[in-house]
């Protein structure tokens, strides 16, 4: 393979970072802080880029073959973190193909299979090109009616249960609402309430697919310890579940008629063979939606309530933009949503300061330079979209407060593009990222119209960061109608 920069050519630095201790480098902090913290912990201390020693051996230090073949075996010697918007854009756009989704994706893959999230070059290709289509304009046009409709019966529940002062969990809530917006748009399937089959066994077999992002070192599958065969079985009913939804979207049975696109894969044929996919192939794909598509607009969904309900003045500019552009009698048009620029700009806020991908990783193909540091073949880097959010030269004054303004047309022409990447960019980037602004959009434009939102306890709404940036508890909250 031939190398993207050849070191002896320049001035790259060896890497700074934690020491390490002998045979467990980092591992131990790791465990012990948690990744999340551990990370952040050593930006402030080494800076924009540093190396976190997973595997503090000579022998392996000396042997290039040793060095491979572990890790071949996920056992990278190390973990290289960058927190910087120009490091992030050479590994997502200019220099993507360097860079592809490697080892770090195997925990995903576990559970999400071969999906448009997990799959790489030319199946990745035909499956995006496939899917494109129903993500662009025309077709979220399609999609609206039903975002409202859901969005009116979550409301009209909300009516008889909450709107005399029960407090309730908004992120229970909102993991429902975007659980069938997804199901119906997507699959045709009213996929039901949390207490559903299948929105337990997501839960499961999140937890479990996090737990495993989370391991240095995961056990395989088919070692029966008791979180293996919880995973297991998760993943084993959701399969059923996908297969049965696949079933009756061949026999024209779904609970909605209109066109999805778990039609359109069942109706793709290969270019070259003339094949239909096969029904592993759409599991694959269904359960990648699934996951990717609903949580993390819950996540911005209640991000954005919460942080609403604590900033009365930013509230009251966005009920005044809902009351000027989006009409109550009938579904929002896309128009009416565009209008929302204000709102728009609070959305880009959250997904700022609570990315609810806070941070991936890339492996390099061959030798590269990054900031300036060296980055050998076969490292792999994460970039984490967490700290690149609140960096303290590209976010003006203090980067943790909260400041819609900050995403002012002219503010965000000035800045670095790498600065703010929620979605990412690049050919990687979200294939969701309108339809989930614009569920947001809509989401909101009904929920504040109709209720003001209070949180019950005053305090900062503690999360945990594993797969997705995430509440740790129920986000408990009262309604008062307006
Ligand atoms: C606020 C909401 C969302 C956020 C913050 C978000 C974020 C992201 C990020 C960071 C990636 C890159 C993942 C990686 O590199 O591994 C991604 C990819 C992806 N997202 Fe989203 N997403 C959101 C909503 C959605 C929705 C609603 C859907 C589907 C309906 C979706 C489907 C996907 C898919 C299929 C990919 C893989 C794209 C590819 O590699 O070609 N996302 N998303």
């Amino acid at each position: 393979m031939q190398s993207a920069v050849d070191p002896s050519a320049t001035n790259a630095q060896p890497l700074p970072g934690p020491p390490g201790l002998p045979i467990v480098g980092s591992i131990p902090d790791l465990v012990r802080k948690g990744r999340f913290a551990f990370i952040l912990e050593s930006w402030r201390r080494y800076g924009d880029i540093f190396s976190i020693p997973l595997i503090r051996l000579p022998v392996v230090d000396q042997s290039p073959w040793l060095s491979h073949v572990l890790a071949r075996e996920h056992a990278p010697k190390e973990l290289i973190v960058t927190c910087h918007p120009e490091a992030a854009d050479q590994i997502l756009r200019r220099r993507s193909d360097n860079y592809p989704k490697g080892r770090g994706y195997d925990a995903v893959r576990v559970l999400m299979g071969d999906g448009l999230v997990t799959a790489t070059g030319e199946s990745w290709r035909r499956e995006r090109r496939l899917l494109q289509p129903a993500f662009r304009r025309p077709a979220i046009r399609d999609f609206l009616p039903t975002m409202e409709r859901c969005t009116a019966d979550m409301l009209a529940t909300w009516e008889r249960r909450y709107a005399s002062g029960h407090a309730f969990d908004v992120y229970g809530e909102m993991m429902d609402l975007a659980r069938r917006i997804i199901g119906l748009t997507m699959f045709g399937t009213d996929l039901g309430p949390s207490s559903s089959e299948s929105a337990q066994a997501i839960t499961v077999a999140l937890e479990g697919m996090g737990r495993r992002m989370e391991g240095t070192v995961a056990l395989p599958l088919s070692i029966p310890t008791p979180a293996n065969r919880r995973f297991q079985r998760a993943i084993d009913l959701l399969n059923q579940i996908v297969f049965d939804i696949i079933g009756r979207a061949r026999d024209g049975r779904l609970d909605s008629d209109e066109p999805n696109i778990l039609q359109a894969m069942l109706a793709a044929r290969d270019e070259e063979s003339g094949a239909p996919m096969s029904d592993r192939q759409i599991r694959d794909e269904v359960i990648t939606l699934y996951i990717a598509g609903h949580e993390t607009t819950a996540l911005t969904l209640t991000w954005s309530l919460d942080y609403l309900a604590r900033y009365p003045e930013v509230r009251e500019r966005v009920e005044a933009e809902i009351a000027a552009t989006v009409r109550d009698s009938e579904a929002p048009t896309l128009e009416e949503l565009d209008r929302m620029t204000y709102t728009r700009m609070v959305i880009d806020e959250v997904l700022r300061l609570r990315p609810p991908a806070w941070a991936l990783a890339r492996e390099a193909v061959a030798e590269d330079e990054l900031l300036g540091r060296r980055i050998p073949a076969g490292a792999v880097v994460m970039f984490n979209i967490y700290a690149i959010h609140r960096h303290p030269e590209f976010w003006e004054g203090d980067p943790e407060a909260f400041d819609p303004d900050r995403f002012l047309p002219a503010k965000v022409e000035a800045r670095h593009r790498g600065a703010h990447i929620p979605f990412i960019v690049g050919p990687r980037a979200c294939i969701g990222k309108i339809f989930s602004i614009y569920e947001t959009l809509l989401a909101l434009a009904r929920l504040l119209a109709r209720y003001r939102f209070e949180p019950v306890d005053p305090a900062p709404i503690p999360f945990t960061a594993v797969a997705t940036l995430r509440p740790s508890g129920p986000v408990m909250m009262r309604i008062r109608p307006r």
